[in-house]
């Protein structure tokens, strides 16, 4: 079984539906009201994990009762939680709209600012040991540095989704593996256009494009795998869902577009249920 590690943030999203988004200063009425497991990191240890991965999260909680429900969880998904440290501060939330096909998040990090170098130091020998490490940029940015460094020094590849985007050093994208931008944070991490940016980063940078598909550059020619179509529930954590299929792909030897395929599939699901984590597919759902 593929070793994956995911050094990223835990939430506990508050997730309200409504007909449509409220305006600035407008107050609406809105149709549903759930509480779910996310964070970008757990959402992709989670979907690795539910896709056919041996999965290690390193990250943290705060000492309440959001912290225990989210253990308690991943513990029971079968993934790896040695690494997460309980700290002070409360466990991260975020509010969620979800509303027109698409959805609005605003993030309050609390325990996720507390992932340290020290966790990725006390977690080196399962990084050591992986087939792949996952980060994204809900944690402090000087620790996916340091795991990016680290991962380099023992030759452990790395996938940088860099979602919510913050500017980074360009060294990173020599640093990582697997870049995998939306077309938004491509623009804001390279300044050029699509498809100057792909050409930049053949094989290794791999842009999504919401319900339009993926596109990566295979070194001789921009390549196109479309999404499927399906009927949108919610959309949060479709990205988590694909990161987290492409990771396990990709472990598993298939080639880039295979692994891309893999993802979608996923997330063309997760896209059809309520929740990040909850809406998740297992592999067997794939077929
Ligand atoms: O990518 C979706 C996730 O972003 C949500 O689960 C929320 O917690 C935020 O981290």
């Amino acid at each position: 079984m593929s070793k994956i590690t995911v050094i990223g943030s835990i939430n506990v999203d508050l997730t309200v539906t409504s007909d449509r988004f409220p305006k600035v200063g407008e107050t609406i009425f809105g149709t549903g009201f759930g509480t779910y497991f996310g964070g970008k990191g757990a959402n992709q240890a989670v979907a690795a994990k539910r896709l056919g991965a041996d999965v290690t999260l390193v990250g943290c909680v705060g000492d309440d009762a959001n912290g225990e429900m989210c253990l308690k969880h991943f513990k029971e998904e079968g993934i790896d939680t040695s690494y997460i440290r309980k700290v002070k501060e409360p466990t991260g939330v975020a509010l969620i709209t979800v509303s027109e096909n698409d959805n609005e998040i605003i993030v309050i990090k609390g325990a996720n600012s507390c992932v340290s170098k020290e966790d990725v130091n006390n977690a080196l020998n399962v990084i050591r040991e992986s087939d792949m490490v996952i980060l994204q940029l809900e944690i402090p940015l000087e620790t996916v540095e340091y795991v990016l460094e680290v991962c380099r020094k023992y030759g452990v590849k790395t996938l940088l989704n860099p979602a919510p985007f913050s500017a980074f050093p360009k060294e990173w994208l020599e640093l990582c593996y697997y870049i995998t931008p939306n077309e938004t944070e491509a623009k804001q991490m390279t300044s050029l256009d699509k498809e100057e940016a792909l050409k930049c980063y053949p094989n290794k940078m791999v842009m999504t494009h919401g319900s339009e598909g993926v596109y990566y550059h295979d070194g001789e020619k921009l390549v196109h795998v479309p999404a499927f179509k399906v009927e949108v529930v919610d959309t949060t954590g479709a990205g988590d869902t694909f990161n987290g299929g492409m990771a396990v792909g990709l472990c598993e030897g298939m080639t880039l577009s295979e692994a891309i395929t893999l993802g979608q599939k996923a997330s063309a699901l997760a896209i059809g249920k309520m929740g990040a984590q909850t809406a998740m597919p297992y592999r067997k759902d794939l077929d």
